[in-house]
Parts: structure tokens; sequence; C-alpha cells
């Protein structure tokens, strides 16, 4: 592109702009002493006028290229679908009435999109599989009803979901309602596992918000209300270990590993920021550190994020700002 350009020069040139990603940041003393790890992506998407609701969600199919954004509001589409260039494709409203957490699921034969529904009408309080053209191919829990029973099985407003390329779905049940817990299922939808019940103690929950499952048979849930990451057994559902130190201004709302399984990004929606945290290698999950963090300008409130697992892009959908924000690794 600058074929004038020394390799030298173009170094300069990008220190200005990191110089320049800093002087913009609000807070400078987030950014002193710590080393740049993402660099927003200011033309994506291309045309920012798609967003019209409440941004809660975002999942990328990193196989295909494909963003999906689920939001919220009237007279709204609730499913955005965008290229990975930030160019708009289709929208579908259809059987979604109030989207809480979504994810892309690439198996050898295809993909499909599982979105959480914490409406309260009669498609609420499930979980539904699309294709991805927005075809409805299957629904969980029982709809219009919230509940606790297993068979057949309810929910109550369920945060969020994460499925295996087995088949086997992890689903966090849920966002204020009257469960809190891990619900492990089989690739028939059968309860394999639960654990958790409301409570601050060791393997409970209060509002377990996010839910993912790392490369070493560990699922990782947001248990946003008591302001720690508890960790279980992906086999067992036994409790492995909870990181409580790092959350104290503000509860973590999602979890998501980085493309290399080295770190786990965590938004903290009242606080606008990402945390970075070191993920720890197989075995004892030890303490928290947060080795680096972005912070947004005020009333962003990033909700839920998403990592494309080849690129390393983090997606994050932010409620207050109703946008969906591409971060693009340096
Ligand atoms: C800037 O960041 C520091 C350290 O996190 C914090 O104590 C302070 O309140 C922040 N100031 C503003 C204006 O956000
Ligand atoms: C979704 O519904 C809204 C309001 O009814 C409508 O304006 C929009 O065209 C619909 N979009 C799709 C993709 O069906
Ligand atoms: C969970 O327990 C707390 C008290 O510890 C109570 O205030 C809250 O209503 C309970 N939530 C549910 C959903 O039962």
């Amino acid at each position: 592109l600058f074929p004038l350009i020394s390799p030298s020069v173009e170094f300069n040139y990008y220190i200005f702009i990191l110089y320049f990603q800093v002087l913009k940041a609000k807070n400078f003393s987030h950014w002193k002493g710590e080393q740049q790890m993402y660099k927003l992506d200011i033309g994506w998407p291309k045309a920012p006028e798609y967003f019209t609701g409440q941004t809660f969600c975002v999942a990328v199919d990193s196989l295909h290229g494909l963003v999906y954004v689920g939001q919220r509001g009237d007279n709204v589409p609730k499913v955005l679908v965008f290229s990975e260039e930030g160019y708009f494709l289709h929208s579908w409203n259809d059987t979604v009435e109030m989207p809480h957490g979504i994810f892309v699921w690439n198996t050898a034969t295809g993909s499909s999109v599982w979105i959480t529904d914490v409406g309260t009408g009669k498609y609420g309080h499930t979980v539904k599989q699309y294709s991805p053209l927005g075809k409805l191919l299957q629904v969980l829990g029982t709809p219009g009803n919230a509940g606790s029973s297993l068979i057949p099985l309810q929910f109550d407003q369920p945060a969020d979901i994460f499925v295996e390329e087995t088949g086997e779905i992890y689903v966090v049940d849920g966002d204020g309602g009257m469960n809190n817990r891990l619900l492990k299922l089989s690739d028939d939808y059968k309860e394999l596992w639960l654990t958790g019940t409301n409570g601050s103690g060791i393997g409970q929950f209060k509002i377990p918000h996010s839910v993912t499952v790392d490369a070493f048979g560990r699922v990782w849930v947001a248990d946003r209300g008591n302001k720690r990451i508890q960790v279980f057994d992906k086999v067992t559902g036994e409790w492995l270990g909870s990181w409580n130190g790092c959350f104290s201004e503000d509860g973590p709302y999602s979890v998501r590993f980085t493309a290399d399984y080295k770190y786990l990004i965590v938004a903290q929606l009242n606080i606008n920021r990402l945390a970075i945290l070191v993920a720890p290698p197989v075995g004892s999950i030890g303490d928290c550190a947060i080795v680096h963090s972005v912070q947004l300008a005020d009333e962003t409130k990033p909700h839920l994020v998403d990592v494309n697992m080849r690129s390393g892009a983090v997606y994050v959908a932010e409620i207050g700002a109703q946008q969906v924000q591409k971060y693009v690794p340096l």
C-alpha cells in the first residue's frame, strides 16, 4: 500500500496512531504501563444505522465469516447478520422476543445459531436454534412459561448458551429469574448434570450470566451478582475453583476466550470496561490477574462479547451505545 515508506517510518506512523488512541481514551490512567492489545476497527460495520434497538448480544461464525447481533426493541428486527467485513446481509424477527445470549454452533455439516430468549410473551423463557437464514429449528424450554422443571425442560430468563462440537449444551439459567443454575444437556436435549442454587457459597450463583468451555474440559461461568467467575469440570459438573479478587468494582458480564485460549475477555457493564485476564493452563485455576483493560466511553454499557477464533477479533455488544464494536488484535 505504501511502497515508498520504509519500515521504520511505518512503525512511527503506527505509534502515532496508538498515541491518538490513548488521547481519545477518556481516562489516561487506565492505559499507563499496559501493553496495548486491541485496536478499535472504526470501519465496522459499514452502515451502523442497522442498529435500531438495544444490542444485547453478538456471536461470530468464525468459519463462514458472519456476525450475528441480537437486539431488542419495538418494531425492530431482533437478529441482524453482518459479514466480518461489516456489510449488512439480512435480519429476522420471527419467534424472537427478547434475545439475551447468542452462540454460533459449527459442525462438519453446517452451522446454526442458538439464542436465549428472556421474553415473557408466548415465545419467551426458551433457548432456540435457528438456521443461518433465521428458520426456527429447535425450541428448548416451555415457550411462554417460566419454571425449573427438567422434564419437560423449563427455564426462567436463560442468560447464555455454549454448544460443543459434539452437540452437548451448557445453559446458564438465568438472568434474574427463579433459577440460579448451570445445566448440561446431551445432544438430544436431556439433562446430563445440573449444578447451582441461589446463594453466594461455593458453587452457588447470583445471576449466572455467561458461560463458555475451554480446551481443557473446564466450564467457566460469569457469576455476575457474586462478582466472581466460577469454574466447573465439564464431564462431572464438579466445582474446580473461583476467581473472587478481580471484580470488586463491577461483576463479570461475559466470559469468552481469546483465539489462542491464553486470555479471558470479561465485559463489566457498569464501569464500561473490558478486562482481559490470564487464562490458567490445565489444572488449578489459581488466582485471577487482569493483564489489560479497554476503557470504553461512559454509558457504553458492554453486555456480552464474542471472539472470532480464527482472526482473534473481539466483538462487543453495547446496550448503552446501541451498537456492536469490533476490536482487532495488534
Ligand atoms: C480514572 O481511572 C482511575 C483508576 O482506575 C480511577 O480511580 C478514576 O476514578 C478514573 N477517573 C475517571 C474520570 O474516570
Ligand atoms: C421486523 O419487524 C419490523 C417491525 O414490524 C419490520 O419493520 C421489519 O421489516 C421486520 N424485519 C424482518 C426482517 O422481518
Ligand atoms: C436468593 O436469595 C436472596 C437472599 O439470599 C433473596 O433475596 C433472593 O430473592 C433469592 N432469589 C431467588 C431467585 O430466589
